[in-house]
């Protein structure tokens, strides 16, 4: 057997091992191109051991073929792939089995095999490693236990809801001890509260294992609930990255608000219809502040300072990563004409970062 591949049990998964900054995926300047279109366009990208990381894009922004060239099931044009400090771009086909069975895949349609059980869907990888019979199925039913499938080893896949076999789906991609888990759109065709249970179990195996995850998605709510870095990728470009909380609380690119928007608090479009962009009774504020600012009692404070300066049309805080991040949309009077202007320069003073949206009457 390869030397890539530890003899570890479950808790020792990911195998201890010398990489600079513990990187278990390090991408310098990947290309891809299909015909005229560049399908990756110079990403750049690292992922340390134990880390949840979140690709977000829009539809064909790059996402799947970056996954396809990270397990090396497409070629990337040019540029370095390291997975656990090998660049597989430089290994031929031989050189690479080894290292994609350090690699889990985890599907959207789950790709499990109807006519085998879900045991044997499970031991399925171990087979083509050439591990015993007995040992392969004793490895199942662990993996079986550790996703709460248990008592299902022996059912077939047609009997079983789409989370469940989600989960089949998720202890077949742990039975090789994968170092990394690749997961491209893993709970997009479940319901909310299945989605919520399979996160849920992602979380739970990324902290027992210490399993890397690269997780992609289009749904926001699977980055805000289980990823720590988030990137943001567009035409195959990274055009933002960094912890979830700041990137939620404040995001630099167009691409990155309009993907948010699903679950950042938007003015009522009622209001944002509207609005005028010279005069009007009220001024609209959008208010953004997170992580230690957004501790104090922001609105106490701005109403003891400045009575009767504002009231509050919609927001609310939200928490990621333990960290609030909060977004409301204040009126402020117009009456006094320097109102607006002394609101914000009240809450710029405390971090908040402050929009006139607009005027309202
Ligand atoms: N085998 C291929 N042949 C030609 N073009 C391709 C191929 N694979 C991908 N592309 C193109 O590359 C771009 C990126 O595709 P990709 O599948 O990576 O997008 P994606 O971000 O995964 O999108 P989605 O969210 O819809 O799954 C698209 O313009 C797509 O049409
Ligand atoms: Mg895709």
């Amino acid at each position: 057997m390869n030397s890539f591949i530890p003899a570890a049990a479950i808790d020792g998964h990911a195998s201890p091992g010398a990489l600079a900054n513990d990187e278990i995926i390090r991408l310098v300047d990947v290309r891809r191109r299909f015909g005229t279109t560049p399908a990756l366009d110079g990403i750049s990208l690292t992922a340390r051991r134990g880390e949840i990381v979140g690709i977000i894009g829009r539809s064909g922004a790059g996402k799947s073929t970056l996954i396809r060239c990270l397990n090396g099931l497409e070629r990337a044009d040019s540029g370095e792939i390291h997975i656990e400090g090998r660049d597989i771009a430089r290994l031929s086909e031989n050189e690479l089995q080894p290292l994609r069975r350090r690699i889990g895949m985890v599907f959207q349609h789950f790709n499990l095999l109807s006519a085998k059980t879900v045991e044997e869907n499970v031991a399925l990888p171990l087979k083509i490693e050439g591990v015993t019979k007995a040992e392969r199925l004793r490895r199942a039913r662990e993996l079986l236990e550790l996703v709460g499938l248990a008592d299902k080893a022996r059912a077939y896949p047609s009997a079983l809801s789409g989370g469940q076999k989600q989960r089949v789906g998720i202890a077949r991609a742990l039975a090789a001890r994968p170092a990394l888990l690749l997961s491209d759109e893993a709970t997009s065709a479940l319901d909310p509260e299945t989605t919520r249970s399979i996160l849920a179990l992602l979380k739970d195996i990324n902290r027992k294992l210490g399993l890397t995850i690269l997780l992609i998605t289009h749904e926001m709510e699977v980055v805000r609930s289980i990823a720590d870095r988030v990137a943001v990728i567009d035409a195959g470009r990274i055009v933002e990255e960094g912890p979830v909380w700041q990137i939620f609380a404040n995001p630099q690119a167009e691409i990155t608000a309009s993907l948010l928007s699903t679950i950042r608090p938007q003015l009522p479009d009622h209001i944002a219809e509207r609005l005028s962009q010279t005069t009007g009774v009220e001024a609209i504020l959008s208010i953004d502040l997170a992580g230690p600012a957004a501790q104090g009692a922001l609105f106490a404070e701005l109403s003891a300072a400045l009575p009767h300066s504002f009231r509050l049309v919609h927001g609310g805080i939200d928490h990621i990563q333990n960290q609030p991040v909060a977004r409301f949309f204040i009126a402020v009077p117009t009456r006094d004409a320097g109102l607006p202007a002394k609101v914000t320069d009240f809450l710029t003073a405390r971090s908040a970062r402050v929009e006139v949206l607009g005027y309202d009457n």
